[in-house]
């Protein structure tokens, strides 16, 4: 018997990482996406039911949500797969929960918040490695400085990007990187702020990123300043020197068209065994422009398989009628902490 649940894009790297958390929790999502053969191949062997509906059919999508109670979208780039599954939820009733980190996504799901409530439907984007880690760890610096006015996020460990990643990534690359000033998000030129953040092994020099907290630690804290960076590898350097001078022709058409083919030339993911390898670590430090700080650490397992145990724990949360209508972000919903409950993480206090 399936659950109210169906995991859309559940064929992709990390749909299928989703799908496995699901499962290891008793859940029996039903799976959907648009390639049928995919799908058969992926939910038979698991004994699961899958729908097939293309996100350009609004027949095909009221079709696969009939009896669905939440849906858990994993289907990105969400620049263009948002808006037709948001629609389709707001039609049907159906919960939203999705997995993107892209800022103008989820402040375009912000102002749905109105419609979500009439239909008595939740929103709830970014419930995987971005941002439910960090929105967890920002509530908990907030709540120990409630005076804070500022906050600046700094991860570490991400070395690893899948194909649905890179692609995604290039349709950030010459727009600015994105930080939140006074309440209001507004672009800085790609690597002109850096800082210093103790990721466990002593300070390292990051640099800022457009990362979906710059949107959500707003809603979960009301802090009106925020900046989120990641530690400077080599690589994120070079990605950012290419953002700041070639931008300008790297958003165009034929440009994007090529960084997205190239993206596709990518391997698809890393191994399960070597995900296993690897961890994360999330630096929150907060001040209140009055010489008052505080500041965290969380560490958590790799960002791909993290994703799909956060989203799987925030799916079965809804299954189980614990939400709220409207928009909202998990921390705000589910409490600072509500990351410590899932297994390989482990939070300190930094001063
Ligand atoms: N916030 C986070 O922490 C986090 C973590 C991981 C991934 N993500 C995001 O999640 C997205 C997927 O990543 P991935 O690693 O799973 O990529 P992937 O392996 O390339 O999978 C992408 C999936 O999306 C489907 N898809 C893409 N465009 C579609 C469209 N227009 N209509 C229907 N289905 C579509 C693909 O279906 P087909 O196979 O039919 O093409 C596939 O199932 C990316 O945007 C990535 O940035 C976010």
């Amino acid at each position: 018997m399936s659950d109210p649940l169906l995991i859309y894009g559940a064929t992709g790297y990390t749909g299928r990482c989703i799908t496995a958390a699901a499962v290891a929790l008793g859940l029996r999502p039903i799976l959907c996406g648009r390639a049928a053969p995919k799908l058969k191949a992926f939910a038979e062997p698991l004994g699961l039911d899958f729908r097939v509906a293309a996100l350009t059919e609004p027949h095909q999508l009221a079709a696969a949500l009939g009896g669905v109670k939440v849906v858990l979208h994993a289907a990105g780039p969400f620049s263009s797969t948002s808006r037709p599954m948001i629609d389709a939820c707001l039609r049907a009733g159906t919960h939203y929960l999705d997995i993107t980190g892209e800022i103008p996504v989820i402040e375009a799901l912000v102002r749905r918040d109105t419609e979500a409530r009439a239909q008595r439907i939740m929103i709830m984007p970014a419930v995987g490695f971005d941002v439910v880690p960090s929105d967890c760890l920002a509530a908990h610096v907030a709540r120990r400085l409630p005076t804070a006015s500022r906050l600046a996020i700094g991860l570490s460990g991400l070395r690893f990007a899948t194909r649905g990643s890179a692609k995604t990534l290039a349709e950030h690359v010459g727009y600015g990187v994105l930080v939140r000033r006074d309440g209001l998000i507004t672009a800085v030129a790609p690597g002109a702020w850096s800082r210093r953040f103790d990721y466990g092994a002593g300070p390292r020099e990051s640099l800022t990123i457009s990362w979906g907290d710059v949107s959500t630690a707003f809603y979960t804290t009301g802090i009106p300043n925020i900046e989120v960076y990641f530690e400077a590898t080599p690589m994120l350097r070079a990605m950012l020197m290419a953002s700041r001078y070639l931008g300008g022709i790297l958003n165009t058409a034929p440009w994007q068209m090529w960084l997205k083919t190239c993206a596709e030339m990518l391997p698809e993911g890393q191994r399960e065994e070597e995900r296993a390898a690897s961890a994360m670590a999330i630096v929150v430090e907060a001040d209140d422009g009055a010489r008052r700080r505080a500041s965290a650490r969380l560490r958590t397992p790799e960002a791909y398989s993290f994703t799909g145990v956060t989203a799987a724990a925030i799916a079965q949360r809804v299954l189980n009628n614990d939400i709220e209508v409207g928009f909202q972000t998990p921390a705000r919903l589910y409490g600072a902490d509500f990351v410590l409950a899932l297994a390989g993480v482990h939070r300190e206090d930094l001063d």
